[in-house]
């Protein structure tokens, strides 16, 4: 069986939680896509070419994934992901992880619209920009990033401002996506949300 959950949004709207959280519940495989940005970021801060960094990414690119999540990586990733060439470089690696046996979760800005536009469910989860900002601050002051809640509010809005805007893949839902506002949800109503909304295809599908 494959069943790809595409789930998409801007930074900070717990998209990652509630991906893993689908994850775990189905026994599906994830994938947090943005991660493979980071890494093609991190290794142009290190003054390598984008292109070139996102051929050739290697597991030891992943091995501190705490490093990957500094703010000064989330802007390199950024600035890297509006490049086309960059963005091609990584799309087989995504389809081929998505049609994996046993079910996937991939989890970025272009999931459902571009990487798996025929996914069987996608997931649109979202918060207002005060909830994201308050969330990621929190973050990353608890995993001892030196950071104030204005410099991680404009680092979220310089994001999702050229995550939105850039031409190739720009973060949007897509127009079959289950929208899911966690601006004033709790953790466990956004992740039932989402349960549900896979099982209903999960289970007619294992109901064969
Ligand atoms: O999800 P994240 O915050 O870890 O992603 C980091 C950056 O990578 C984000 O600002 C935009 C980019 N990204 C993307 O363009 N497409 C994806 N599928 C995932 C992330």
């Amino acid at each position: 069986m494959s069943l790809t959950v595409a789930i998409d949004g801007p930074a900070a709207a717990g998209k990652g939680t509630v991906a893993r959280a689908v994850a775990a519940h189905f026994g599906f495989a994830h994938l947090d896509t943005g991660l493979l940005y980071r890494a093609v970021g991190r290794r142009a801060l290190d003054h390598m070419e984008p292109v070139e960094a996102a051929a050739s990414l290697r597991p030891s690119d992943f091995s501190d994934i705490e490093a990957l999540r500094a703010p000064e990586v989330s802007q390199a990733a950024s600035r890297v992901a509006a490049m086309p060439e960059v963005r091609a470089a990584l799309v087989d690696f995504q389809r081929a992880f998505a049609r994996r046996q046993g079910g996937a979760v991939l989890d970025g800005r272009d999931i459902g619209t571009v990487i798996c536009p025929e996914a069987e469910v996608k997931l649109f989860v979202t918060a207002s920009d005060e909830v994201r900002a308050n969330r990621r601050y929190r973050e990353l002051a608890g995993t001892g990033h030196e950071v104030t809640l204005a410099g991680v509010a404009a680092d979220l809005a310089e994001r999702d401002r050229r995550d939105a805007a850039r031409a190739t893949a720009p973060l949007t839902a897509a127009k079959d996506a289950v929208l899911i506002d966690t601006s004033r949800m709790s953790i466990e109503t956004a992740v039932q949300t989402a349960i549900d909304a896979v099982a209903a295809v999960h289970n007619a599908r294992t109901r064969g």
